[in-house]
């Protein structure tokens, strides 16, 4: 791939198209490459293998483990221009969106490099004086997980640093639309000294042969997934069968909500940066928004205003905001939310242009009500629906008439409304006057059909790691 100054980057890139997944960029439609994909019976040995190495991974002092770390967390930051190119192309976010998303990734690796060191048991005080309780945390054993095209990068890094970290040997299978950036960061913590039984990213045949495989095979004690809750609600009722640990981060339908007493401008900085980042496409993007009758007017303008200034285009291209969307079946789905709620009374704010290729003009529509369709389902798209709403109570039950609980916005500089707003929100994570959330100091993750468990924080190696509580009796 001539694009890539490092090509060790690339050299898993294979020209076997017959056991390959080929690779191509959304913007043009070009072939970038193929992919390997992995035979049933090599994920199969791939798993006895990270089962025998994940003991002796676990047996390192955690420093061992947290110096590899922090060398593929650097040897990231190094690769950043090569690893964001790549991603460009293969996933279609624009250049400096990759880039962040690189940074954004290498800084899981760096924190839980850290927190490898911090894995503490507890002493527990004996209900009688002959005994003496103490826990210890150990690694769960063989982590697996399944991740998205959104973050190619960023959320495999967000349960492989963990797993890692905690003394387990993690295979990932990543999306079969953006496989390449996944192989190039493996590669990476190869070249950082984490030994390749350890880590590993496979694809198979086909992604529900491989959830399959995951999910049924007994040395496999934990599944993380990012993706539709549909698909999440599959893989662990099949991970149900011998009692797996999954951790589960699944849709939303972000309300992002703009109070009378907001600052407006504030309010369409947050409202652009949740809503756009990545051409909508992430699960906490805001999915819909409510603003106060008294400020809609003033709201809408300013923010259809800043939406016209976004520039559509190759990722790769100067001055791009928004790149393309993923797939055919992604735009079809957008543009039919879009065309039924303007049948259903919506309107948009300015002229919508329709773009060839993947490519979808960013549209702010306004008129929506809370009953039409593309409230209630999430986007995943640079759509944004603005609901006009009188009185707190409404408000809030409208917010939180939905299967998910992901991420939700609001906006508001009273004291009293935002504590009392931020406590009546049913989501896992809550920005006020703030419209980007994610960091990997933060537990990351949702409520309700939107998942269960944390990535991040101190909360994120939890998740990778059981309680073992020893008794010691007759002292
Ligand atoms: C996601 O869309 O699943 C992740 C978004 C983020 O980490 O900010």
């Amino acid at each position: 791939m001539q694009h890539i100054k490092n090509q060790s980057l690339v050299s898993f890139m294979v020209s076997n198209k017959e056991q390959a997944i080929q690779v191509t960029n959304p913007a043009t439609g070009e072939v970038l490459g193929y992919a390997p994909i992995s035979s049933e019976q090599a994920i199969l040995d791939g798993i006895e293998q990270a089962n025998v190495a994940q003991k002796a991974w676990a047996a390192l002092p955690a420093k061992s483990r947290a110096s590899m770390l922090n060398r593929w967390y650097q040897l990231l930051i190094e690769n950043k221009e090569d690893l964001g190119r790549l991603m460009t192309l293969e996933q279609g976010k624009p250049l400096a969106e990759a880039q962040g998303e690189v940074l954004y990734g290498a800084s899981f690796i760096e924190w839980f490099a850290e927190e490898a060191k911090r894995t503490y048991g507890e002493t527990i005080p004996a209900p009688s004086g002959d005994k003496r309780l103490v826990t210890i945390k150990q690694p769960v054993g063989v982590a697996c997980a399944i991740t998205p095209w959104n973050f190619p990068i960023a959320m495999i890094t967000r349960k492989a640093a963990p797993a890692l970290a905690a003394g387990c040997s993690f295979i990932v299978k990543p999306a079969e639309l953006t496989p390449l950036s996944a192989f190039a960061v493996a590669e990476l913590a190869y070249q950082a000294g984490i030994p390749r039984q350890v880590l590993q990213v496979v694809l198979g045949e086909s992604a529900p042969l491989v959830g399959g495989i995951f999910t049924s095979h007994p040395l496999i004690r934990k599944l993380s997934f990012t993706g539709s809750t549909q698909v999440g609600s599959v893989l662990m009722q099949q991970s149900a069968h011998d009692i797996k640990r999954t951790s589960m981060e699944l849709g939303g339908n972000a309300p992002f909500i703009v109070f009378e007493d907001a600052d407006i401008d504030a309010a369409v900085v947050g409202a652009m940066a949740s809503k756009f980042r990545n051409a909508g496409q992430t699960c906490v993007c805001a999915n819909r928004f409510y603003v106060h009758s008294k400020v809609y007017d003033e709201f809408v303008t300013k923010f259809d205003a800043a939406v016209q200034q976004l520039k559509v285009g190759n990722g790769l291209e100067e001055g791009v905001n928004i790149g393309p969307v993923i797939s055919a079946a992604a735009k079809q789905n957008i543009q039919s939310l879009i065309d039924r709620a303007i049948e259903q009374g919506a309107q948009p704010v300015s002229e919508l242009q329709r773009l060839d290729g993947l490519f979808m003009q960013p549209v702010v529509l306004k008129g929506v009500t809370h009953d039409m369709d593309i409230v209630s389902q999430e986007i995943f798209g640079p759509v944004a629906p603005v609901i006009a709403f009188n009185d707190d109570e409404q408000l809030i039950e409208m917010a939180n008439d939905t299967i998910y609980g992901l991420a939700s916005y609001f906006y508001s500089q009273n004291i009293h409304r935002v504590w009392k707003i931020a406590e009546a929100l049913e989501y896992g994570m809550v920005g006020i006057n703030e419209g980007m959330i994610s960091t990997e100091v933060a537990p990351f993750g949702g409520v309700k059909q939107s998942g269960i468990g944390r990535e991040g924080a101190k909360q994120g190696i939890d998740e990778y790691l059981d309680v073992k509580y020893l008794c010691f009796g007759g002292n």
